[in-house]
């Protein structure tokens, strides 16, 4: 089997209750950051990271989701009548960046459900795993940074971060070892997901929405009871590998968004706007502007 990543699974069927009403009608993932919608900026990430072959997991109140990455001949048109060329080159070449497919997620039972929904799509080769309410932006894609300890070590990879105590028990708590002459790359050991108590927290390191696995995770994954909440959780099949074939973790370079959060939200609007081209100036007067008076 080669160690090259070349399918991502995007899992984007949650319900999003944490950014209510904003996602009661429209999916979280199409909540923009200044001009594009989260996912797309997950898309771009992972074709960044050389994935050509992506599945985005929705259910049925995503349809938007699957409008966005397809053409719209009458808009097209329009664009080209009018001599927008560069608008009209943006939204045609964001439905070529990949080989996009969906499937749905029928029933809302969880990370780990919906990532099982991709069995059929990945076949036997190890596959990347990017949350779809998981922005990550820095100079190197995430997912590349994670496909390269993949390559080396040939085990299932998490992208995480050391978080507050208190975001990681809202997620999951990561056991680790150093690797000897690694500076970033850590054996993970043991995983549990969403503790109650902080005694319980087995480090501050948390998954930050990325992961790499081995297309042995579909049968764990089939033998993975419910768990927190009554869903079956990826953290609990990724313990389990982590036990058995091996987990290298890799605490990444880059700032991660939480897009299923309000504060989230707006602090990666803040970031991407200070950066854009069209916003950026008139963006930072207002902001000194109406500083002073915080
Ligand atoms: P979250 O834990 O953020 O859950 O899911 P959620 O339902 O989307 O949001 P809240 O907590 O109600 O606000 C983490 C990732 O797993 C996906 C979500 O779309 C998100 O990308 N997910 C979660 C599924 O695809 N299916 C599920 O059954 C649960």
């Amino acid at each position: 089997m080669s160690n090259q990543v070349r399918k991502a699974v995007i899992p984007a069927a949650g319900l999003g209750t944490r950014v209510l009403p904003a996602s009661k009608a429209m999916p979280k993932e199409m909540l923009p950051i200044v001009d594009k919608p989260a996912i797309q900026y997950i898309v771009e990430e992972a074709v960044a990271s050389g994935i050509t072959d992506i599945l985005i997991i929705t259910n049925r109140g995503k349809s938007d989701i699957e409008n966005h990455f397809d053409r719209t001949p009458e808009l097209e048109e329009r664009l080209l009548q009018a001599g927008r060329q560069e608008a009209y080159d943006q939204i045609v070449g964001l439905t070529k960046m990949a080989n996009i497919c969906f499937v749905r997620q029928k029933e809302t039972k969880g990370l780990g459900h919906a990532v099982n929904c991709a069995r059929s799509f990945v076949g036997n080769e190890p596959f990347a795993i990017l949350f779809g309410d998981d922005v990550i932006l820095g100079e190197k894609p995430v997912t590349a940074q994670l496909c390269e300890a993949y390559e080396k070590y040939g085990l299932g990879v998490v992208g995480t971060k050391e978080m507050p105590p208190e975001t990681v028990m809202r997620g999951s708590s990561l056991k680790l070892e150093p690797i000897t002459g690694e500076r970033n790359l850590y054996k993970c050991t043991a995983l549990v997901e969403k503790v109650s108590r902080k005694e319980d927290l087995l480090s501050n390191y948390t998954i930050l929405g990325r992961c790499i696995c081995p297309p042995e995770i579909f049968d764990i994954l089939d033998n993975t009871k419910p768990g927190v909440g009554n869903e079956i959780q990826l953290t609990d099949a990724l313990a389990v590998l982590a036990q058995t074939k091996g987990l290298t973790a890799v605490d990444f370079e880059g700032k991660r968004y939480d897009m299923g959060n309000k504060l989230g939200i707006l602090q990666a609007t803040v970031d991407v706007a200070l950066q854009h081209p069209e916003v950026s100036e008139g963006f930072r007067a207002y902001l000194k502007e109406i500083v002073d008076k915080l």
